[in-house]
């Protein structure tokens, strides 16, 4: 089979794609940067960059940045609008060419991860309402329930067989409320005791429960990056966070051949904006959770994060909601891509020092 020349394949391309030269010069683009700038190839080349993107965009010091530092930089959700395109929100990763002395290519995605972080924005207000709930019910509810669970007990010593199977029903039931109240506390605001925490450890620890309970039918492998910096949290917090992550693999997994891969990776250069501050944050510290099961039915996805949501008969929808509070709360991010197959959750963490700043 013949292949297409490269300028053939770049200009399929649906991505805008285009070259800074070591002058500061556009030396290449494809079609669709040259859709995106609403300008032809004859115009934008030999121009520089300054010249049609707007004065002080981002794009310009990340160009500025790889050129300099030769690492591949990505940063979400830059708004490279001009009065001529419109506002225009994209993704950006700029690469230097390699064993070359000078000149980036830089690509570009449009709204993908901008609109997750929409969704992020939700997520955690969700949690936060949650939260407020959480602290009430333990207030309201724990205390008198304790109170009528004693009274059905006391009653119990005096009644005969058949009023003793209602105390014991009142027993069950007000425990089973306690239990999941007990659930709903764990959201509540309590302030987090940060330490480094090696997250293969969390992870090694997540494994075993799980084998050793709800995920013994399926088979989960390690990807790890060993030289992984520490995150800084806790430890319990972040062994819950991913107990609740391969719980929803195992219970996607196939029934035959089910498999769940944990995988940690440093990132060099992902900076996302983060709810609540305007400052991007670099959020380099990945971990993530995959799972070859049926994937998450479209129809949710948008509310994937928010408490009581659930397709299965015996869930609470609470530990999604759960994951993403103590993960916000951290300063990272959650997000989900899912197709049948290969579902992956993926957890982005701070950097220990920046986290503490
Ligand atoms: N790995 C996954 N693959 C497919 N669907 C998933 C996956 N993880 C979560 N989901 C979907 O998201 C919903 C919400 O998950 P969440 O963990 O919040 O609650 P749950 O698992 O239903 O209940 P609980 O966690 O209390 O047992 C699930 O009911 C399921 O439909
Ligand atoms: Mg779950």
């Amino acid at each position: 089979m013949m292949f297409p020349d490269q300028e053939v394949i770049l200009n399929s391309l649906v991505h805008p794609v285009f070259v800074v030269a070591a002058d500061g010069r556009i030396s290449f683009v494809n079609q669709a940067a040259e859709q995106f700038f609403a300008a032809g190839a004859n115009y934008l080349t030999a121009r520089r960059l300054g010249e049609i993107i707007p004065y002080g965009s981002p794009l310009l010091s990340l160009v500025e940045q790889v050129e300099r530092d030769r690492n591949t930089t990505s940063e979400y959700e830059v708004n490279l609008g001009t009065p001529r395109i419109g506002p225009r929100l994209v993704n950006i990763t700029v690469s230097p060419f390699p064993e070359q002395t000078g000149g980036v290519i830089v690509s570009m995605q449009e709204n993908t991860i901008a609109s997750k972080m929409d969704r992020q924005l939700v997520h955690r207000s969700a949690a936060r309402s949650v939260s407020g709930m959480a602290a009430v019910l333990a207030h309201e509810v724990k205390n008198p329930l304790s109170g009528i669970r004693g009274a059905a007990q006391l009653l119990e010593q005096n009644a005969n067989e058949d009023d003793r199977e209602l105390t014991q029903l009142i027993c069950d039931e007000a425990d089973r409320i306690v239990a999941m109240v007990e659930r709903m506390e764990m959201f509540s605001d309590k302030p987090v005791k940060r330490q480094p925490v090696n997250i293969h450890q969390v992870l090694e620890r997540v494994r075993k429960v799980a084998e050793a309970g709800f995920a013994s039918h399926v088979r989960i492998l390690e990807e790890y990056d060993p030289s992984l910096p520490p995150v800084s949290g806790e430890f319990d917090q972040l062994v819950q966070v991913f107990l609740n992550l391969v719980k929803n693999a195992a219970e996607a997994a196939e029934r035959q051949g089910g498999e769940i891969i944990l995988r940690t990776a440093f990132r060099h250069g992902v900076r996302l904006e983060v709810p609540g501050s305007r400052a991007k944050v670099k959020l380099p510290l990945e971990v993530s959770v995959q799972d070859n099961g049926a994937g998450v039915p479209e129809e949710i996805q948008p509310y994937l994060f928010d408490p009581f949501l659930t397709t299965k008969s015996d869930g609470s929808g609470l530990g999604l909601a759960l994951v993403a509070k103590i993960i916000g709360d951290l300063g990272g991010v959650v997000e989900c891509e899912s197709e049948p197959r290969k579902t992956i959750f993926r957890v982005m963490l701070p950097m220990q020092e920046e986290a503490s700043e």
